[in-house]
């Protein structure tokens, strides 16, 4: 048997040769998950020995992630506003950037939410877990990314209060109106796909990531019809490119939607785009 360390040290020199950006954090991580020690304790096991049978296993994650793929699908795990959520080819990587559309959501009292091309369900079932008294739909094309959010729904007790539909957008959400419509559309736009990292270009669900035109597609078609599924005085979020901020305000003003905003991140970028349906 070989001890940790030794194990470690291969594995960061592989993912450094592959330019995987966190070659260190990533093997330690992923000597964690195939060794079943404690995330963040790698440390005090660093003299112990791994059995051949976690080594095995170590291996063939080291040679996905030096292959690429991003840490998780491997793990097939990732925290999102402090809850785990199941992560599969299938569905988006849920990003820290997301969190912010979350904290608006969050900022004002809502009983109903459609959460528009959902992926893991990790913004519906946040809302959910965060809001006891709520209830909501997430709708996505994919149907292999709803079986995630439906699992995902489960594991954090939010299931009997999210309804699950594979929708072209609002194509098959049965008329109502809801308190909140949230959304984090494919933005990115076709031309821009080639410069992605390899983890999101050549493993994330392409369908996730980009419109196949330039990134707004999405925004246009939820700012027409967000009227007809909002309550008057309803709230719309959508999350943008950080290069979108105007163009996507202007296409919610024109859709007729008021109080439009622009949200941005911590390091300045445009995020977030906002409005209300109007009183009357
Ligand atoms: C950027 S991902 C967001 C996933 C998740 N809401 C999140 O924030 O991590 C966009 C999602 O929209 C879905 N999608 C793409 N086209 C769609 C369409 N026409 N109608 C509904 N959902 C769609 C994708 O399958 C994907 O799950």
């Amino acid at each position: 048997m070989t001890d940790a360390r030794t194990v470690l040290r291969g594995a960061v020199a592989r993912l450094r040769d592959a330019a995987v950006e966190d070659a260190a954090g990533d093997a330690r991580r992923l000597l964690e998950h195939a060794a079943g020690i404690g995330r963040g304790t790698l440390s005090v096991h660093l003299p112990d020995r791994i059995p051949p049978e976690a080594l095995e296993r170590f291996a063939q994650l080291v040679a996905q992630r030096a292959g690429r793929r991003p840490m998780a699908q491997i793990t097939g795990c990732r925290a999102f506003y402090g809850r785990a959520f199941r992560v599969t080819r299938d569905t988006l990587d849920p990003r820290p950037e997301t969190e912010l559309l979350v904290d608006l959501a969050l900022a004002a009292p809502f009983g109903t939410v459609l959460d528009l091309g959902t992926g893991t369900g990790c913004i519906l079932l946040t809302l959910l877990a965060e809001r006891p008294e709520a209830r909501g739909t997430g709708t996505d094309m994919s149907l292999a990314a709803l079986a995630v959010a439906q699992e995902n729904a489960r594991s954090l007790g939010t299931a009997s209060r999210a309804t699950f539909l594979q929708s072209d957008w609002f194509a098959a959400v049965p008329p109502g109106q809801f308190d909140l419509i949230v959304s984090n559309p494919p933005y990115i736009a076709r031309d821009e796909m080639p410069g992605l990292a390899p983890e999101v270009r050549d493993h994330e669900p392409r369908m996730a990531l980009t419109d196949e035109g330039d990134g707004l597609a999405a925004c246009r078609i939820i700012a027409a019809r967000a009227g007809e599924f909002l309550v008057p005085g309803g709230r719309l979020l959508v999350e943008i490119g950080h290069l979108q901020g105007e163009e996507a305000a202007g296409i919610l003003s024109r859709a007729g939607l008021e109080r439009v905003a622009v949200h941005h991140d911590l390091a300045g970028h445009a995020r977030i785009v906002a409005a209300n349906r109007r009183l009357a």
